[in-house]
């Protein structure tokens, strides 16, 4: 029997791993962490991660072909095929820092396969790595290898949590990349023969390993780039009374730009977008390429200047402060169906929220109060790390409080920010949320999800990102 290991159980390495023994029964699959807590959820009946459809598949399998541990060396030991899918967080000190993508964790895994491994193994990237970093472990593991040989892989995964296990059953593309040797060819071989189980072979594309790291970094910048884009129109669209979702409508329909990733909000939020266009803007920089780092970092500022355009928006409407005024939060995800906040625009525009001194009663349905207390109290980047490396006990942030029902959030509020997209929040009944509200009562859309005429109908003042202003927003002009 062929057997997997993954290192790293996180929202990548748990769902991947979950349906590979899903969809290949004569492979048996360990899925290795070294967070206790971590492994410990993935062995209960509370998973540590919320993606719809994930409880069954792995109900299904765990137990006969897949398996959680915290018994890295033996199950790597043991494997044909080692996938490391750890944390590659973004550089927070020295060289690089701010940028670079940290290979702490990489580099620890890479070591501690070379020592522990008795047979030849194929290792997979599954992180998302710069390009080259490939030579790099290549170059750990065989000044480590005893004689064992090894062959490095790259198949980056392009999931999108909140569809992970969708996007598993039916992806558009698998990529892998090898060496052009006949043993790296061998090697792409015998991991494409995994996929094919139920993937149709003309959907896994194979190529160098180089491109195969950097198509990752690309398409990351590529989905980023879109929705900056986006987002910057619905800035001048609120300029000139143009309404954002008519814009990106008919530009959409043009077939060679396509309608997804087109939705104006209060800016793109997750582990990777930030992270990966980062890292790329740090490779462009060291291989003396100015100009098309600064084009990429334009995609960040933007996504910085949506949030705190939002902020902004907020405070200005309410009479230039929110010094003690009750705001009600509506998500704190980074999108609907996940749990995930990390790098989630809710932080920045909480944050900017206390800088004015307002009080918060934060509600998202999937969200718990200790994450979103450490989420507020945590220094940049600190999130990507290992959750038992990071401050076990956070300094709770006074000004906040978390509440688990959007009423109980918006009662006595002066205004309410949508911050996350929960389907939920359409069909809340905003006539009681008005009513127990301070008047004026505003709603600040920063997903454009709710029916801004209706709710003007009762009473709210609205704001809605991209759309023709409110007269009192008009008045009220939003400047830094
Ligand atoms: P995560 O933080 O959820 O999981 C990483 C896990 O690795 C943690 O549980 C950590 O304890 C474990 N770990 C770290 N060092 C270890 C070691 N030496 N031995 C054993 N376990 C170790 O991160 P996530 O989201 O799964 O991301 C992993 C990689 O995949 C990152 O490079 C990320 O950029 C990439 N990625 C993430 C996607 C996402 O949607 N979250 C999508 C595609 C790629």
């Amino acid at each position: 029997m062929v057997k997997i290991c993954c290192i790293g159980a996180g929202y990548v390495g748990g769902p991947t791993m979950a349906v590979i023994a899903l969809k290949c029964p004569s492979i048996e699959v360990a899925v290795v962490d070294i967070s206790i807590s971590r492994i410990a959820a993935w062995n209960s009946d509370q998973l540590p991660i919320y993606e719809p459809g994930l409880d069954d598949v792995v109900k299904s399998c765990r137990g006969k072909n897949l398996f959680f541990s915290t018994d890295v060396e033996k199950h790597v030991f043991e494997a044909d095929i080692v996938f490391v899918s750890v944390n590659t967080p973004t550089k927070t000190q020295g060289l690089g820092a701010g940028k670079a993508a940290d290979l702490t964790y990489w580099e620890s895994a890479a070591r501690m396969i070379a020592d522990v491994s008795k047979s030849d193994k194929i290792v997979v990237e599954k992180s998302t790595v710069p390009v080259k970093t490939a030579e790099a472990i290549e170059k750990i593991l065989t000044h480590n290898s005893k004689g064992i040989k090894f062959q490095i892989l790259s198949n980056p995964e392009f999931l999108a949590e909140g569809t992970a296990i969708r996007d598993l059953f039916n992806p558009d593309r698998v990529l892998i990349g090898g060496r052009e040797t006949p043993e790296g060819l061998k090697a792409v071989e015998t991991l494409k023969s995994v996929y094919a189980q139920w993937v149709p072979e003309e959907q896994i594309l194979t190529t160098n390993l180089w491109s195969a790291e950097l198509s990752k970094l690309a398409a990351n910048a590529f989905l980023a780039q879109r929705i900056s884009s986006v987002n910057a129109m619905s800035a001048l669209c609120e300029a000139t009374g143009a309404n954002v979702q008519q814009v990106s409508f008919a530009v959409g329909t043009d077939s060679r730009i396509g309608p997804k990733f087109l939705n104006a909000s209060v800016g793109f939020g997750g582990s990777c977008f930030q992270k990966d266009i980062l890292n790329l803007v740090y490779i462009c920089e060291c291989n003396g390429l100015p100009e098309v780092a600064e084009y990429w970092k334009q995609v960040i500022k933007i996504n910085d200047y949506q949030k705190s355009r939002f902020v902004n928006r907020v405070v200005a409407s309410m009479f230039n402060t929110v010094s003690n005024k009750k705001i009600a939060i509506l998500g704190f995800a980074f999108k609907k169906d996940t749990g995930d906040t990390r790098e989630t625009p809710a932080i920045d525009v909480c944050q900017g929220l206390l800088g004015d001194k307002a009080n918060l009663s934060i509600f998202d349905p999937q969200v718990t109060e200790d994450q979103i207390q450490r989420d507020l109290s945590m220094n940049k980047f600190d999130w990507d790390h290992p959750i038992h490396l990071q401050p076990t006990s956070p300094t709770t942030v006074k000004k906040v409080s978390v509440v688990w029902d959007a009423y109980e959030a918006t009662k006595d509020a002066h205004g309410i920010c949508i911050l996350t997209e929960w389907d939920e929040f359409k069909n809340l009944d905003y006539q009681r949320i008005y009513e127990n509200m301070q008047k004026p009562a505003f709603v600040f859309d920063g997903r454009n999800i709710v029916d801004a005429e209706k709710l003007r109908e009762i009473g709210f003042i609205v704001y809605s990102i991209g759309k023709p202003l409110d007269a009192w927003l008009k008045d009220m002009p939003a400047v830094a």
